[in-house]
């Protein structure tokens, strides 16, 4: 614990440190987001964001945001955060959402490359579909931060700012084992897997972090997948809806539920488990005589911490949007003054072209009994959101 606490104030005070900029516009036609600073708040775990950015900096030109869709609660939140940033570093933003769609995210960047930006900020739709464009963004002489997801097969991204995405995934298979109690329990506990969706490389590690404490159990019998799907591309989700996994989880749980009980499902996010909620819910979990099964998530999204405060979700897992957006605002603004950002991995992700140095925040289990810490003392929620 004193470990986590360390790390994050020496990331909070990093932040702080690096970060230069001043007040000045954004050419998108948003008002600037409503303020997110983190709250006074008692001391905690949480990743206390750097608490804002030095007005006073002299940042300008303009800076592209790449997001890749508003139908996911996190993107906006992201853009949004980078937006402030950035707008009050002195920089003119142009934030953008693709929609999901790799040929909209493409001319988005491309139109972005045309206005002269001199850093791009990119989440990637498919973060294998960008080579092209990226090339010509490099030939411009412009500067590109993947933005929580990975742009892999290219040499044309700079770095990365993004959590520790193989500890999302450790972190979800670990609170299966407990929730288990699978080093003691008897056993057979019957596990389903709903895997996020093939073009995004995050999926990967998250489902591989979760995999690597799951899969011992697997192999003795303690924990049954009575689907045998187990393997990413049996278990995507395309693009995270909550409709694909919810269909996918009526189809497994009609073939495979009829007369056994699932005992715990592995989501990968908080959109997917959203769509196993409810076939859970349409195949009568929820009741005294068949409780919810062990359900896990990932980015703390509203619908989702209201699940977890009525009992029906057992977890998710913070990914601060604020202190990411203050850590990638950094890296551009360090960028454009001539400098290199720091970085805390210069091994581990390694895009099929190159290591990409990265910056990765720690990820944190929120659940019913520390949502309120976690979430509202650190200002990320109030209480009217949540209830
Ligand atoms: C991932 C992201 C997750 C999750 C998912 C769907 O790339 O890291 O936080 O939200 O996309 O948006």
């Amino acid at each position: 614990m004193m470990k986590k606490k360390l790390a994050m104030a020496v990331a909070g005070i990093m932040v702080i440190g690096l970060l230069t900029g001043c007040g000045g516009k954004t050419t998108e036609t948003q008002e600037p987001v409503t303020e997110q600073e983190a709250s006074a708040g008692e001391e905690n775990d949480v990743q206390e964001p750097g608490g804002g950015v030095d007005s006073s900096s002299t940042g300008e030109g303009l800076i592209g945001v790449s997001m890749p869709t508003q139908s996911l609660q996190r993107w906006n939140q992201d853009g949004d955060n980078l937006n402030k940033f950035l707008t009050e570093m002195g920089y003119e933003v142009d934030l953008q959402y693709a929609d999901n769609e790799v040929p909209t995210q493409v001319s988005q960047i491309e139109n972005m490359i045309t206005k002269n930006a001199k850093v791009l900020i990119i989440a990637p739709v498919d973060g294998g579909a960008l080579s092209a464009v990226l090339s010509e963004a490099k030939e411009a002489g412009i500067t590109v931060i993947a933005h929580d997801r990975f742009i892999t097969g290219t040499q044309d991204v700079d770095c990365v700012g993004t959590f520790d995405n193989a500890k999302v995934g450790a972190l979800q298979g670990q609170y299966i084992v407990d929730a288990l109690d699978l080093e003691n329990a008897e056993g057979p506990f019957n596990l389903e897997i709903v895997a996020g969706s093939l073009d995004d490389d995050n999926a990967a590690y998250f489902l591989g972090g979760a995999m690597e404490i799951l899969q011992p159990y697997i192999d003795s019998g303690k924990l049954v997948v009575r689907s045998g799907q187990t393997t990413r591309e049996q278990c995507a989700t395309e693009a995270w809806q909550t409709d694909v996994a919810q269909a996918r989880m009526d189809n497994i749980l009609t073939a495979y539920y009829t007369t056994e009980r699932l005992d715990a499902v592995l989501c990968s996010n908080d959109s997917t488990s959203l769509g196993a909620q409810s076939a859970l819910k349409s195949a009568g979990y929820g009741t005294e005589d068949l409780p919810f099964p062990v359900l896990t998530g990932q980015d703390c999204d509203i619908a989702n911490v209201k699940a977890i405060i009525a009992g029906e979700q057992s977890m998710s897992v913070f990914k601060d949007t604020r202190a990411l957006a203050e850590v990638i605002a950094q890296m551009a603004d360090t960028f454009v003054k001539g400098g290199e950002p720091e970085y805390n991995d210069t091994e581990t992700y390694n895009n099929g072209a190159k290591v990409v140095p990265a910056y990765a925040l720690d990820p944190i289990v929120v659940t019913k009994d520390n949502y309120k810490e976690v979430l509202i003392d650190s200002g990320y929620y109030t209480e009217d959101e949540l209830k």
